[in-house]
């Protein structure tokens, strides 16, 4: 949906321009240059724009939508005296106190991933019988290979025979990206919008899932092509979690985090570099030895900065209006590449098997200097994470290249590392660039089938 400017519908045809202002109850169309927004009781932000031809009237209605929500660190979400799971979405002091003061039960239907489940279960379910909560626990084996609307039908049918107040009830999911995807679609499908929380409990999830909108299920050998853009009322990030998500799942969600980093942000590469070794080590937590502090601000910071530039390049672009997207590096390719090999490559390393080709396209553009590119290639190789992959051919590479053309509006928009933690966008790489750096990125980094993972 593109945005609309008022000036344009104003100037292009002749159309009269409506404001909309409550009198005694009810909304009543006021011409806009009468209407003082100032001094009126109460104007709508929305404006009607009616036109007359002889075949008809049209009506033009443009309804400003704002999206709010919070995105909050609490270590210890599962403690029982921590309120912020039940509470910490409500923005409002008074309403806030009213839920706390009253004496019906608080009613929550939390969905979660099994294998989280398995873990946390019974934390999760003494921290809502504490708490005096009216609730129901849904635990799914929410995979890629079950991110379907299958499973989110099935989590709706749940939350039908439940019977939430989609007004003040919201659904929680706890679990990885999967599992917020699917919740967070099904939630924006019940009742056509009930608010819903994330509490994610992988790192990719921690970094990147929950900080934005977009929900979704893969559909027709596609990934997430079903899906909404509709926030989540709060996620609630504690990294605690983390330290339970196997090895690889952490290197997964350094793939998302290097990819901000590779975007915009060098002191994140640095710190990467320096200490994702170790990150990788803790899984994020402070360990008893003497690299303790060392540990916790590098954990911190990392996280800080993953998140902050993600939602600095989401929020001015929540639906995705502008096509020009920093945070599309790495999917360009990735999507196919995981829906072919699924379930052998989990998302973020398909993710940086597609930012290491486009290393390579960087290179080969004249954009980076061999030096930038084998420092951003051995980070990866640090941080464990695949640099190539047999099934990523210069086929699979130009059919997604042309998908791209054919749903971003004619361009390919490619966002390409320009430096170490910074980037642009490109819409004139070559065939001839593509082919030579894809014969150079498989000259350098291709392993023989028996070696790989
Ligand atoms: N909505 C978005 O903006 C967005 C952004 C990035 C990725 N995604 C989606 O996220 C998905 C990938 O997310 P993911 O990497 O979190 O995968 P995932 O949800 O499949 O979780 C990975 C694995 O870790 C297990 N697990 C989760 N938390 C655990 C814990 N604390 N301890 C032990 N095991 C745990 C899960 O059972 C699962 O086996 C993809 O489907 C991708 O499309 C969405
Ligand atoms: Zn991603």
């Amino acid at each position: 949906m593109g945005k609309v400017h008022l000036q344009d519908i104003d100037s292009k045809d002749k159309k009269t321009e409506f404001s909309l202002v409550r009198v005694k109850g009810t909304w009543k169309c006021k011409l806009a240059k009468k209407v003082n927004k100032d001094t009126a009781d109460c104007v709508s932000d929305a404006k009607i724009f009616e036109s007359n031809t002889e075949k008809g009237t049209t009506w033009t209605v443009v309804s400003p939508i704002v999206f709010t929500y919070k995105v909050t660190e609490s270590r210890g979400l599962l403690d029982p005296s921590n309120d912020t799971l039940l509470f910490g979405h409500i923005t409002d002091p008074q309403q806030l106190e009213d839920f706390k003061k009253s004496i019906k039960p608080v009613k929550r239907f939390v969905v979660v991933d099994q294998e989280v489940y398995k873990i946390y279960g019974p934390k999760l379910t003494d921290y809502l019988e504490v708490n005096n909560v009216l609730y129901k626990i849904l635990a799914l084996p929410t995979t890629e290979e079950n991110k379907s609307m299958e499973m989110a039908l099935k989590i709706l049918e749940e939350v039908n025979n439940f019977s939430l107040d989609r007004r003040t009830e919201p659904i929680i999911a706890i679990g990885g990206g999967v599992c917020l995807d699917i919740v967070g679609l099904a939630s924006s499908l019940y009742r056509r919008r009930t608010p819903y929380i994330r509490v994610p409990t992988t790192l990719l999830s921690y970094i990147d899932a929950s900080v934005g909108a977009k929900t979704g299920v893969n559909f027709a050998n596609c990934k997430n092509k079903l899906g909404a853009y509709i926030p989540p009322t709060a996620a609630f990030l504690d990294l605690s979690f983390i330290q339970t998500v196997p090895r690889r799942h952490i290197s997964n969600g350094l793939a998302e985090m290097l990819k901000m980093a590779l975007m915009k942000h060098l002191g994140l590469f640095e710190l990467l570099e320096e200490h994702g070794r170790m990150l990788l080590d803790t899984k994020f937590q402070v360990d008893n030895s003497v690299y303790a502090h060392s540990c916790l601000q590098a954990a911190s910071r990392a996280t800080n900065i993953a998140i902050t530039t993600m939602l600095e390049e989401l929020a001015p672009n929540l639906w995705e209006d502008d096509l020009n997207r920093l945070v599309d590096f790495g999917h360009l390719i990735s999507p196919a590449l995981e829906m072919k090999v699924l379930p052998s490559l989990l998302h973020g390393e398909a993710v940086n098997i597609d930012m290491s080709y486009m290393v390579y396209v960087s290179k080969e553009s004249g954009l980076l200097t061999e030096e930038e590119k084998q420092k951003i290639i051995n980070c990866m190789v640090g941080l464990e994470l695949p640099v190539w992959h047999e099934s990523c051919t210069m086929e699979l590479i130009q059919k997604s290249l042309q998908d791209r053309l054919k749903h971003s509006g004619g361009l390919v928009r490619m966002p390409l590392p320009v430096g170490l933690g910074q980037a642009e966008i490109f819409n004139d790489t070559s065939c001839e660039i593509l082919c030579r750096a894809y014969e150079k990125w498989c000259d350098e980094l291709s392993i023989p089938s028996d070696k790989q993972k």
